[in-house]
């Protein structure tokens, strides 16, 4: 089985850390409506930044965690495993937002900096899916990441985060690829402490672009009610 983020694994909780401490707020505020009685599901967990705000939003819950890929999914698992209260209630699946199977009645729904990994079919599969599921008044949660369109992002680096003496630093750029995507072309590095380029990994993937208005549609053709708060951070629930 093929790891999209085989090289990226390696990376991405370190270089996620800093943009969860600014989502943390919003997403915390977009789980309201969230429901303990009901499974609550973090799709595309990765490390489980975002599985620990929703377990945190509702303490007593029971909580499932999805991801695909083996390499984050074993960040995800020892994370949770490290952690006396997230190791009694977190589930971790080895699945994907479209196969995974979903139990009947879900509390909340989060799937943050994921939904570009599904293309326009997927992504209105996965709008049914949880719109058929969610109890009344609990949300679905996720973002918008740029670009909505299908334009070129030049190369910024991202983020710097230093663990002993090296520093790991994470870059890229996006190229167009069709009409509704784009490939992103990420570089990693792992400097020393002179600035020295110890390692660099490269990791291409590619990334379905959706514009706000056309999310908003998608989830009121299936069924939801979405609104776009800080941080592109889009919450919906389902339509009475
Ligand atoms: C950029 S990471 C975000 C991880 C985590 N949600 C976070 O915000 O820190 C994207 C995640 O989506 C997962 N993913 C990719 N394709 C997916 C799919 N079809 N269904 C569910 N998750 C997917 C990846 O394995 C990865 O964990």
């Amino acid at each position: 089985m093929s790891d999209e983020y085989q090289i990226a694994g390696e990376y991405l909780h370190l270089l996620s850390e800093a943009a969860w401490q600014a989502l943390r707020t919003p997403v915390t505020q977009a789980l309201r409506g969230a429901a303990g009685d009901a499974t609550l599901v973090d799709i595309g967990a990765g490390s489980g930044l975002g599985t620990e705000v929703l377990a945190a939003t509702v303490p007593d819950g029971d909580v499932i965690a999805v991801e695909p890929s083996p390499l984050l999914r074993a960040v995800l698992l020892s994370r949770v495993a490290a952690h006396p209260d997230l190791r009694q209630r977190v589930t971790t699946l080895a699945g994907d937002a479209l196969g995974v199977e979903l139990p009947g009645r879900l509390g909340a729904v989060l799937a943050m900096n994921m939904i570009g990994h599904l293309d326009p079919d997927g992504r209105r599969t996965f709008l049914r899916r949880v719109a058929e599921r969610l109890v009344p008044g609990a949300p679905l949660v996720l973002n918008l990441q740029p670009p909505a369109e299908p334009t070129p992002v030049p190369f910024t680096v991202f983020g710097e985060v230093q663990v002993g003496r090296h520093t790991y630093e994470g870059g890229g750029s996006a190229e167009p690829s069709g009409s509704a995507a784009v490939t992103w072309r990420m570089r990693y590095r792992v400097l020393d402490t002179d600035g020295a380029v110890l390692r660099e990994d490269h990791a291409d993937y590619r990334w379905h672009v959706v514009a706000p208005e056309v999310l908003l549609t998608e989830m009121a053709d299936a069924g939801l009610t979405g609104e776009i708060g800080a941080l592109d951070v889009v919450r919906a629930t389902r339509r009475p």
